[in-house]
């Protein structure tokens, strides 16, 4: 079997470890993982290579280049809402320039190997803006292209560098006398929340539903920062991997667009509540919004229309609300904290 080698960027935040983890029970595949922080010792032992550096860094991401052939990157590396929305030059800098940096080291790649690179992005619900909860509750699902008018940097950054993948795949340097060589294969998932089990959220919008879980998990109280009646899409860790993984799997000629919505389960966060303390009776759950933050999630859809998804590469999440929380968040979250 031919091995394939695989560029994880953000490899040690929370999607990374997912993704590591499913490689390291393939064979096949050499995963070259890259992070400004370094990976931690038990993600370090399944990969091939790990690298700490900055996508920002573009000597760093030329000697990668150098070192290896990629079939594929897995463009993570990221700074998420919440911490986008606070620091906002460095969030366009990561965010913007950092993709910019790895769809060139993308075009290196195919441009050196003379074969097509792939690049595997993951946007998010928060490039969708709606004016407010009101036209939230009349909108329902939303497909891909309606409502994308973010009011956050880190939406702004996500449906730039969406714009950016089908720019580097269908036009690069289109004015060109000689074609330079070199093409991008640039396939990207809108994401909802997602939920994991065994690591942490690290500044994200929808971070209210895994922290609801994890302190109810250690036995500690939890001040909610959205109303009862906040309703966002949400997604298991496990199903978000698999999202990433089909999508790449899929035989181009099956795909009709390139950006592709992807739904699972949509919870309020009242429902949320009765189930985390339907596996945690002790759990003290408060609901205290901060208005800020609030505004931000009326202004992302209540639910995703991924039926493009479902038909073009057969996207089907294997777990449901009752599932996720039954079979994956709890059983799982309960032996993370009975561990520490
Ligand atoms: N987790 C979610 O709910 C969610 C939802 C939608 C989209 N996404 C997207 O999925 C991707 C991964 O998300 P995650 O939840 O794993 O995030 P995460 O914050 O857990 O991981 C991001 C990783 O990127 C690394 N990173 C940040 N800046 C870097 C830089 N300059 N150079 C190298 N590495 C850098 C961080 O150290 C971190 O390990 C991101 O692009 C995110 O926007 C996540």
């Amino acid at each position: 079997m031919e091995t394939r080698t695989i560029l994880i960027t953000g490899a040690n935040g929370e999607i990374g470890h997912g993704l590591i983890s499913h490689f390291a029970e393939h064979d096949g595949v050499r995963v070259v993982a890259l992070d400004l922080n370094t990976l931690d010792d038990s993600s370090k032992s399944k990969c091939y290579k790990t690298y700490t550096g900055d996508i920002l860094d573009n000597r760093f991401l030329e000697s990668l280049s150098t070192a290896h052939d990629f079939d594929v990157i897995y463009h993570l590396a990221a700074l998420l809402s919440t911490r986008a929305e606070r620091q906002p030059t460095i969030a366009h800098k990561v965010n913007v320039d950092g993709t910019l940096n790895l769809l060139e080291t993308a075009i290196t790649q195919s441009r050196l190997q003379g074969k097509e690179v792939k690049m595997i992005y993951p946007s998010s619900i928060a490039v969708y803006g709606l004016p407010d909860a009101g036209a939230k509750e009349k909108a329902n699902r939303i497909g891909e292209d309606q409502c994308t008018e973010p009011r956050t940097m880190y939406g702004i950054n996500k449906l730039y560098c969406e714009r950016l993948g089908k720019y580097y795949m269908n036009y690069y340097r289109q004015l060109d006398a000689q074609p330079m060589g070199g093409k991008v294969d640039f396939r990207c998932v809108r994401f909802p929340g997602l939920i994991s089990a065994v690591t942490l959220p690290t500044g994200g919008t929808s971070d209210f539903a895994p922290e609801m879980l994890h302190q109810a998990a250690k036995g500690e109280p939890y001040d909610c920062f959205v109303r009862e009646d906040t309703r966002i899409p949400f997604m298991a860790m496990p199903d978000g991997v698999k999202a990433l993984l089909s999508l790449e799997a899929a035989p181009r000629e099956n795909l009709s667009t390139q950006i592709y919505n992807v739904g699972s389960f949509n919870p309020s966060a009242g429902e949320l509540k009765r189930r985390v303390k339907k596996a945690f009776p002790d759990a003290v759950i408060n609901f205290k919004p901060d208005l800020k933050r609030q505004a931000i999630l009326d202004s992302w859809p209540a639910d995703v229309d991924d039926s493009r998804a479902r038909k073009d590469w057969g996207w089907n999440p294997e777990y449901d609300f009752e599932r996720a929380f039954e079979e994956y968040l709890v059983p799982a979250v309960s032996q993370f904290y009975k561990r520490k």
